[in-house]
């Protein structure tokens, strides 16, 4: 049992460490989402545990705490609609400004947005020939384990099936032993790096388009403010951003705007 004194200590550590919110508790949570590190790191229970973090620091443990602790359920081409108005709104327009097109995926869990949106590029080229527009593709996250899948970009039989077409498997996956990997084509555009989103973020430089999805919902109001403004400042002028399906910009950043298509809505970084 994970007694309230050491349940305030440990979600003070994740509100500080990454933002992340446990709520009133969930002590359930800490010990199901624990229990394997317990075992790998022989530690009797969560409390000795948290024991041994207060200690002495160990930036391993650390980071698999973290990891462990983190959601990041996914999936291709999410909510669907983000994924039509850049198709059919964003890329005509963003491509018809000249030069290249820098997108974020922040927070891309194991990589299916960084690469669905790869997808969309590929149709879409392919809709217009012979013109190739030059898009590049950030995706950062808080954990290791994730990224670690995304740059692999191998996909096993029960992933591979969330939200992707048969055609667009047969077009842009190839088989390997152990799962389904993404083809070169979509990986190019892609690179991966580890960070918070608590952290600063201005060695990033800027982004035409930003994917923030699914991941303010974990976030105190205040680290929304926080993540919010941060991302504003990231953007070039006329950029825009896509938040999760339940999220919303309005009551912690004045920075935005919503711009309405025929597909649904998107938020402009106001000029
Ligand atoms: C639910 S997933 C969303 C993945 C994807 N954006 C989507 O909508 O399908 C949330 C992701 O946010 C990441 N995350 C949580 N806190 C973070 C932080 N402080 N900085 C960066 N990433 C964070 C988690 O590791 C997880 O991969």
């Amino acid at each position: 049992m994970i007694d309230s004194r050491d349940y305030e200590e440990f979600s003070r550590f994740l509100r500080d460490c990454c933002g992340l919110v446990l709520g009133d508790s969930r002590q359930y949570l800490v010990s199901s989402r624990l229990s394997r590190l317990l075992e790998e790191f022989s530690f009797e229970s969560v409390p000795e545990l948290l024991r041994a973090m207060r200690q002495s620091p160990n930036p391993r443990l650390r980071t698999r705490v973290i990891d462990a602790m983190t959601t990041n359920e996914t999936s291709w081409f999410r909510d669907g609609f983000p994924f039509e108005i850049l198709r059919h709104v964003l890329l005509p327009e963003l491509s018809a400004r000249g030069g290249s097109i820098k997108v974020w995926s922040a927070a891309c869990s194991s990589g299916q947005e960084a690469y669905s949106i790869s997808m969309v590029v590929s149709e879409w080229e392919e809709s217009r020939p012979p013109r190739k527009v030059p898009v590049s593709i950030l995706g950062t996250d808080l954990s290791e384990q994730v990224l670690e899948d995304a740059r692999r970009a191998v996909y096993d039989g029960l992933s591979i099936v969330r939200g992707l077409s048969e055609a667009r498997r047969a077009r842009f996956f190839e088989e390997v032993a152990d799962g389904h990997r993404v083809i070169p084509e979509v990986q190019r555009r892609c690179r991966f790096q580890k960070l918070n989103l608590v952290d600063r973020y201005t060695a990033l430089g800027k982004f035409d388009l930003v994917f923030c999805r699914n991941v303010l919902i974990y976030f105190s109001a205040d680290t929304k403010r926080q993540v919010l403004d941060g991302i504003a400042r990231q953007m070039n002028p006329g950029g825009y951003l896509f938040l999760g399906a339940s999220e919303t910009a309005g009551p912690y950043s004045d920075a935005f705007e919503t711009v309405r298509t025929e597909y649904g809505s998107v938020l402009r970084v106001k000029s």
